[in-house]
């Protein structure tokens, strides 16, 4: 049994230690938030925050976790939005979406360690995650306006 805290609950998993965390989480417990974009550390979709840190979570083997996992169904509730999910909304970020639990978790991460970023911290922060949407524009713009936000809590 290998044990996993995923948002704030405790889990025994009975899978084999070089499993994937991105697998555990989607097939074993039904968190699928996290998305499979490219299995080889490319494209982010895979983001989980492990003690705040975003890390890709394919390529974390389960047997090699170590620290508590957040997911985006944990990083905020619908009635307590986390700051860069409220700007997320407000600058209508989300085009087909399936990046962008992804992006959202790599931000949170990024505000959380540069409270005041340039254009350019936030285009080399966030160039860890693709979308093949092109929203790369309102992703900048949502980050600006998290990092406000974040600055009066
Ligand atoms: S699925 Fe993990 S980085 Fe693409
Ligand atoms: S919104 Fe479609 S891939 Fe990013």
């Amino acid at each position: 049994m290998t044990k996993i805290t995923v948002n704030g609950t405790a889990y025994d998993i009975d899978v084999e230690p070089e499993m994937p965390l991105l697998w555990v989480l989607r097939d074993e417990l039904n968190i699928t938030g996290p998305k499979y974009g490219c299995g080889i550390a490319q494209c982010g979709a895979c983001t989980v925050h492990i003690d705040g840190i975003a890390t890709k979570s394919c390529q974390v083997p389960i047997g090699n976790l170590e620290g508590d996992v957040t997911t985006i169904e944990g990083l905020g509730t619908p009635e307590a939005l986390h700051a860069v999910q409220e700007a997320w909304v407000e600058h209508q970020v989300a085009q087909c979406g399936y990046c962008q639990s992804g992006q959202i978790m790599a931000a949170a991460s990024f505000l959380a360690e540069t409270p005041n970023p340039t254009d350019a911290d936030i285009d080399e922060a966030m160039s860890s995650n693709l979308c093949r949407c092109g929203t790369y524009p309102r992703i900048r713009a949502a980050v600006k306006a998290a990092a406000v936000k974040l600055e009066g809590v």
